[in-house]
């Protein structure tokens, strides 16, 4: 296990669980927490992880967002730089060459609940609460709100949350399709860890494909997209998993992947 000052990062059956522990400060993230939170995801990349956890420490919080007692005094250049670290951070979970999991344990809002869009999966609390709450502070969502949560609910939902800084639990949240499932809180972690579990026997390069054409349908074009699924399909053909899963399905036995 591996400790900054308030990020946990721990390894475990090849699946990176990275804590944002600032319970005090309800895991809100300043500069040094941002910066730490980068290089955990880094770390984990570096340990060629096959899934990563995002979560936060104590009862209360996920991530109540960007740090409001530091934002409150930056001038334009300030803020353009604490924006870049959010989005760099947020790009991060992103483009991770494994699933991501957010693991949403309490308040997600501003910043915490645009991480938590950054992830691949979002597994809900029944105590959690989402808002892209920056309205309420006289700005608008600075590490990538007002572009991931339009492409992940209906258009009018994601203005709505925008516009008005609504703060909605978990079952809303589910209906709106920000979450894809809602669990007791004290099974929050079992939940997590059956999921990592499933995806870290999943075949790791078709996994990290998967991931990256998913990606693609997002930022592409469909033409440059469905050009992207065939080369990363044709891509894994000759890999291990490949052989072994087909081999595995015409000899009628179960698939040892890499
Ligand atoms: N930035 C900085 N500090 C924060 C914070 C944030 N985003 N969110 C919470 N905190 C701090 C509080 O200032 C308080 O610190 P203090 O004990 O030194 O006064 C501590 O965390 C506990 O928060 P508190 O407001 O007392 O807890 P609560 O249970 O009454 O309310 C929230 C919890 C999450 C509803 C409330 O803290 C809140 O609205 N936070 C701001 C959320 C937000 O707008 N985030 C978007 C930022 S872009």
């Amino acid at each position: 296990m591996t400790d900054w000052e308030t990020i946990r990062y721990e390894v475990d059956d090849e699946v990176a669980t990275v804590t944002v522990d600032r319970p005090d400060k309800l895991n809100s993230l300043n500069v040094a927490t941002l910066e730490a939170l980068q290089d955990a995801i880094a770390q984990a990349e570096d340990d060629d992880v096959r899934a990563l956890v995002l979560t936060g420490a104590g009862e209360k919080a996920f991530i109540a967002g960007a740090d409001i007692s530091y934002m409150k005094d930056l001038d334009t250049p300030e803020a353009q730089a604490y924006a870049e670290l959010g989005h760099d951070v947020a790009r991060s979970l992103e483009t991770f060459p494994a699933p991501t999991i957010a693991a949403v344990n309490g308040y997600a809002f501003g910043g915490g609940c645009e991480l938590a869009l950054a992830c691949d999966l979002r597994v809900a609390a029944e105590n959690a609460v989402f808002g892209q709450t920056e309205i309420d502070l006289g700005i608008v969502p600075g590490w990538g709100g007002t572009q991931r949560l339009p492409r992940l609910v209906n258009d009018e939902v994601a203005r709505r949350l925008i516009l008005f800084g609504d703060r909605i639990d978990a079952t809303d949240a589910h209906e709106y399709g920000m979450v894809g499932e809602v669990v007791a809180h004290d099974q929050l972690d079992a939940r997590i860890d059956d999921l990592t579990a499933d995806l870290a026997a999943q075949p790791k390069f078709a996994v990290a494909a998967a991931k990256e054409a998913i990606n693609a349908a997002h930022e592409t074009s469909l033409e440059s997209g469905l050009t992207y699924e065939k080369r990363v399909f044709s891509g894994l053909f000759g890999t291990h998993d490949q052989r072994e899963g087909m081999d595995a399905f015409v000899n009628k036995r179960d698939p040892e992947f890499e």
